[in-house]
């Protein structure tokens, strides 16, 4: 292995932690994405030096020139992914491995210096153990650890950039929809595409969120959770949600996913329920799917359910859709019994309750 694909981290406790009680406290109903822990990971990259200064430290802002080109020309990138606690008291990551190297694949397409696995793998282990006690006990509570890496060079010109940061920060997380949303709505958005051929859509960097936030903003004053994008070019298929993919239930018990044709994100919980879906003998499908078949498998009663997915949203049963010309429900616009039974099979090894078959659970030491 390259001397620079491994590098020792420096660890310096936070020397002001919160305290026991405190944390407890935030502990108890976090939400998503608002409590984070006492420590970060940091590693620095230039042409010159390549991976460098790897550290584990107190959570802290930062001082950014105001010419750090990520300000100007977003070239960011990031990644999901949760620690959990495991039923034995153990804990664990869900296929980390397949988050190294997505996060490589999005640094390929954003012109980024690509992280060798084994750091990345490090940063995210040792950031868990130093704030394995943020994990949250309560039912469906996990350590949402966000790693991402943007172009910290200060330069206006536009080019890749010499220099990037590499962080990795962690957040005490519940469910993604308040409430644990037993179903959610999801809005069509007619004016607005998140990607396009030759884009950025199968790459998991901030401007694709940024453009997706007025279609989303739209979903929401229109009543609904989420909003669902359908292809650039047609105008007619499904692609995905703005933080999750989608899957579609049928009448004769077989799924179906819009394929990876570069404009979408290859979600590895996508992945992971294509397999379990599989482990229970049902047929699934990577096809393409129109939004004005939807409506008509939804009428006709052929369509009986749909989810998103994501590392956030796990499975979340799609109840309603709704567009300018008018909306639909699925089934009885409540959580389908496929959905239930894939949700479980995946919640179930994440936990350590069910036996891991596929070799997905990365258990930490300690
Ligand atoms: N699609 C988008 C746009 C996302 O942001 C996410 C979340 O990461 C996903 C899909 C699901 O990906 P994963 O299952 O790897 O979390
Ligand atoms: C994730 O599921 O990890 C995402 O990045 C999606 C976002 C909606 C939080």
């Amino acid at each position: 292995m390259p001397a620079e694909s491994r590098l020792a981290f420096a660890v310096t406790p936070n020397a002001a932690p919160v305290a026991a009680n405190a944390r407890s406290e935030r502990l108890v109903d976090p939400g998503f994405g608002r409590v984070f822990t006492d420590h970060m990971a940091v590693v620095r990259f230039s042409d010159e030096k390549a991976w460098h200064d790897a550290r584990i430290t107190a959570r802290a802002p930062l001082t950014i020139d105001p010419a750090s080109s990520v300000l100007h020309y977003a070239q960011e990138i990031f990644e999901g992914m949760k620690a959990y606690r495991l039923e034995d008291g153990g804990t664990a990551l869900f296929r980390p491995t397949a988050n190294a190297r997505r996060f490589q694949d999005s640094a390929r397409r954003l012109a980024m210096p690509e992280l060798p696995e084994a750091i990345f793998m490090e940063s995210i282990e040792r950031l868990v153990a130093i704030d394995r006690e943020w994990i949250p006990q309560s039912d469906g509570g996990a350590l949402y650890l966000r790693p991402f890496m943007f172009a910290s060079e200060v330069f206006l010109g536009v080019k890749p950039a010499s220099e990037y940061l590499y962080m990795v920060i962690a957040s005490s997380v519940g469910a993604y929809f308040k409430g644990g949303a037993p179903a959610v709505s999801i809005w069509v958005s007619q004016d607005y595409s998140r990607a396009a051929r030759g884009g950025t859509g199968a790459a998991k960097c901030g401007g694709n969120y940024a453009a997706s936030l007025v279609a989303q903003a739209e979903a929401i004053r229109q009543g609904c959770d989420q909003v669902v994008f359908l292809d650039a070019v047609e105008r007619r298929y499904v692609e995905e949600l703005g933080g999750m993919n989608v899957f579609f239930v049928f009448d004769d018990g077989s799924l179906a996913t819009p394929a990876l044709t570069g404009t979408i994100l290859p979600g590895i919980t996508r992945d992971s329920l294509l397999t379990l879906a599989r482990d229970q003998g049902l047929t699934v499908r990577e096809q393409p799917y129109a939004i004005d078949q939807w409506r008509a498998d939804a009428a006709s009663g052929r369509l009986v359910e749909a989810f998103a997915c994501g590392t956030a949203a796990v499975v979340t049963p799609i109840g309603r859709v709704a567009s300018p010309e008018g909306s639909f429900t699925i089934g009885d616009g409540g959580p389908g019994a496929t959905t239930m039974r894939l949700r479980e099979a995946l919640v179930a090894i994440q936990r350590g309750q069910a036996p891991d078959a596929h070799g997905w659970l990365h258990r930490l030491a300690g």
